[in-house]
């Protein structure tokens, strides 16, 4: 049960008494943790950098790049402080950092919220003050803050532990945006909110396409669970604190160019962060235009803020699925996904998606299709090839 101190902080958290930080739109940038793990360098970062500028991806809006875990040393230093492991990144953070601004792209650091990160590495718990502050003093933009090393720390709740390093960044002297990753554990989608700027809602993504079926708690969720887990919690997106669907696999182990832009379209119209989790000296050209396609993600980025949200009463399980929801300038973004075996016709009764009219006349965009239709009416009839998703906006 929670204590009476933290209702009544959460309460007035809520009615902005104590102001919580705020995105506009969802963050987009480079992680190193689904292809390098820890293994990267100062190398892997600059050609990253060089990379995301040269490709067109930082014009497209990934502007941070981001070192997960295994950028620091085993120890803190003489003064308490966390260091980084000089034999990979002999510049230390300052350093990247300077290379990374030249670039004209931001920093992420990675810390933990436990005494220890998962790889046990010195967490941030007890130290909090100090490491915003070590940060801010490197020149660090964002901070992804984990939630592991908890069999000492998880006396107290996420919320707290989390709390005491937003308060930490805000005073920090310098504008650092926080990113948690706790998994969807302890229902963030009710208070992470009031503590970072987004927070994952489900254990760690994998390259694998298909829905296992299973639950993954921490590791192992593939593009189609994670898109099963929000049809429950896209009703939670909030402008300023978007629910993190995890890094994109695009780019990664084996998925089709179909089931590539599935995953992109789902995590564009859900308002997740859209963080590359790919090489980027190894991306393929297809996955490449897949994560800079312009009109997918204007979606991700529309000022609305609005996730779309899923509708039973005209998806079949494990067929098809239909999703839908608001755009600026009264549009509408409608996704079909084919979850079949076979290609199928779907038919989608314009009057049942909310904001849409049976008897107006729409423009529909197909945004992958990359063509536009006049004078729709009442219904469309879209051809859906297996794990393709029609995304279509309506104006
Ligand atoms: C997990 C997190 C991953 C990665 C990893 C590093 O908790 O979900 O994204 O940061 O820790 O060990």
């Amino acid at each position: 049960m929670r204590s009476l101190a933290h209702t009544v902080t959460l309460a007035l958290l809520r009615v902005g008494l104590v102001h919580s930080l705020s995105a506009q739109t969802p963050q987009m940038g480079w992680n190193s943790w689904n292809t390098f793990k820890t293994n990267f360098d100062q190398s892997t970062l600059q050609t990253t950098a060089d990379l995301l500028a040269s490709t067109g991806l930082k014009d497209a809006g990934y502007t941070y790049l981001i070192m997960d875990e295994g950028w620091q040393d085993l120890e803190r230093d003489s003064s308490g402080r966390q260091q980084p492991n000089l034999t990979k990144l002999p510049d230390g953070v300052p350093g990247i950092a300077k290379y990374v601004h030249g670039k004209g792209l931001k920093l992420g650091i990675y810390s933990d919220a436990g005494i220890y990160d998962c790889g046990f590495y010195p967490g941030s718990y007890g130290n909090e003050e100090l490491d915003a502050a070590t940060y801010a003093s490197w020149g660090v933009d964002y901070l992804k803050d984990d939630n592991c090393g908890g069999f000492y720390a998880n006396t107290e709740s996420p919320y707290t532990r989390f709390a005491v390093m937003r308060d930490a960044l805000k005073t920090s002297g310098r504008e650092i945006f926080c990113s948690l990753c706790q998994w969807g554990h302890q229902f963030p989608w009710y208070w992470a909110d009031l503590v970072g700027q987004s927070y994952r809602m489900s254990g760690d993504i994998t390259s694998i396409y298909s829905d296992t079926g299973k639950d993954c708690p921490v590791t192992g969720c593939s593009v189609l669970t994670i898109i099963r887990k929000m049809r429950e919690l896209s009703r939670f997106q909030k402008k300023g604190a978007w629910a993190d669907m995890d890094m994109l696999e695009i780019g990664n182990g084996n998925m089709t160019l179909r089931q590539q832009q599935t995953h992109f379209s789902f995590w564009a119209a859900l308002k997740s962060p859209l963080i590359i989790g790919a090489d980027v000296s190894k991306l393929a050209a297809d996955s490449l235009s897949v994560l800079k396609n312009e009109e997918m993600i204007a979606v991700n980025q529309d000022s609305e803020g609005e996730a779309m949200h899923y509708l039973p009463e005209l998806s079949v399980e494990k067929q098809s699925q239909v999703w839908a929801g608001a755009l600026s300038r009264g549009r509408t973004v409608v996704l079909v996904l084919n979850e079949g075996n076979v290609t199928s016709a779907i038919e989608v009764e314009l009057a049942k998606i909310p904001g849409l009219n049976a008897w107006k006349l729409y423009q529909v965009r197909d945004v992958w299709g990359v063509k536009s239709v006049r004078n729709i009416k009442g219904v469309v009839n879209v051809t859906v090839e297996v794990d393709e998703t029609k995304v279509l906006v309506f104006s």
